[in-house]
């Protein structure tokens, strides 16, 4: 009797942090996969600004899908397609919120095409509640004080909220220097 392969989803990202439209396209790749792995890249393509290391940042996309069993969590240092390889996945999933990400979407699928043709890129739009939200806005947000608690879940508004050390107050008062 021929054994029938799970299908298996790739999820790759900086993640830095993840946030509820993230979790919302990971749930949604739910209906093409038997599995969906969230990858979290140690080396986020735009570092600029970056946050949180990769342990933390993969730490916080577990925490987050503690208990759904078919969504798990990797870090990856190499090549996207040679970890596609490595885990037999059928799929890439990428979030699409607006044709602004379209281009460098597009750059990317046609690449990883180019490098292994096995998995599909498959685009996937979030609830429509999130089609404004991104990582480096909560980023920006959260750095100057505002708040995201409708933005991400709770392991990364707890990190969010926790003082780094030597950080001077986020919530400061404005600058009423007067000449
Ligand atoms: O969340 P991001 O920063 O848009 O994710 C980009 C990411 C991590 C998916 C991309 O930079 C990536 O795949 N990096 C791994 C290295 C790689 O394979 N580069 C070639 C991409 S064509």
């Amino acid at each position: 009797m021929t054994r029938v392969q799970p299908v298996v989803a790739i999820y790759p990202g900086s993640f830095d942090p993840i946030t509820k439209g993230h979790e919302d396209v990971a749930r949604r790749s739910l209906a093409i996969a038997d599995r969906v792995v969230v990858a979290v890249a140690q080396t986020a393509s735009q570092t600029k600004g970056s946050l949180f290391g990769v342990e933390e940042r993969l730490a916080m996309v577990q925490e987050v899908f503690q208990g759904e069993d078919r969504i798990e969590a990797c870090q990856f240092g190499g090549l996207l397609v040679d970890l596609a390889q490595e885990l037999k996945a059928r799929f890439v999933i990428r979030g699409l919120r607006a044709v602004s990400d379209f281009e460098y979407e597009f750059q990317m699928a046609q690449m990883n095409r180019e490098l292994w043709s096995g998995a599909e890129t498959v685009f996937l739009t979030p609830d429509q509640k999130y089609s404004f939200l991104s990582a480096s806005l909560v980023r920006e947000i959260s750095r100057l004080g505002g708040d995201v608690s409708q933005f991400v879940s709770e392991p990364v508004l707890r990190r969010l909220r926790r003082p780094t050390e030597g950080e001077s107050p986020s919530r400061s008062e404005p600058d009423t220097t007067k000449f």
